[in-house]
């Protein structure tokens, strides 16, 4: 009785931490879409447009949850808001973890 309840449990860390790791494949490919085309190959910046790779995933997610909820953060937000808005839950992690992973 013991040995299921732990082995349930312990499926159970491994499957929700699958689900918030971020798949930095799929981040590659979404990000390839059109994040690339301000924010230069692998997230290094261009232009006036800022740098977004090696940050920390949780400060990437917050950003995109942040401009996805439609709040401004800097002066040019207004791009960046319709960039996120079509984004899921699971994109953004995804993206957070592929640029993270670009040093
Ligand atoms: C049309 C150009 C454009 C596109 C396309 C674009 N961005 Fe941005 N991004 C910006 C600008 C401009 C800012 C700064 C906005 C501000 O002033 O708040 C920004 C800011 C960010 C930030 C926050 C940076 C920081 O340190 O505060 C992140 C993260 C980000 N973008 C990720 C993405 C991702 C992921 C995509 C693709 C889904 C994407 N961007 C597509 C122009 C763009």
């Amino acid at each position: 009785m013991k040995g299921l309840f732990f082995g349930i449990l312990s499926l159970w860390l491994i499957i929700s931490k699958a689900a918030l790791a971020g798949d930095i494949e799929a981040g590659k490919a979404r990000y390839a879409q059109n994040c690339g085309n301000c924010h230069g190959p692998g997230g290094m910046g261009l232009a006036s447009y800022p740098k977004i790779k090696g940050k920390e995933v949780p400060y990437l997610v917050d950003r995109l949850k942040t401009y996805r909820a439609g709040t401004k953060v800097g002066p040019n937000s207004d791009l960046m808001i319709m960039m996120a808005q079509p984004l899921s839950d699971v994109e953004i992690a995804n993206l957070a973890a592929y640029l993270n992973a670009q040093k």
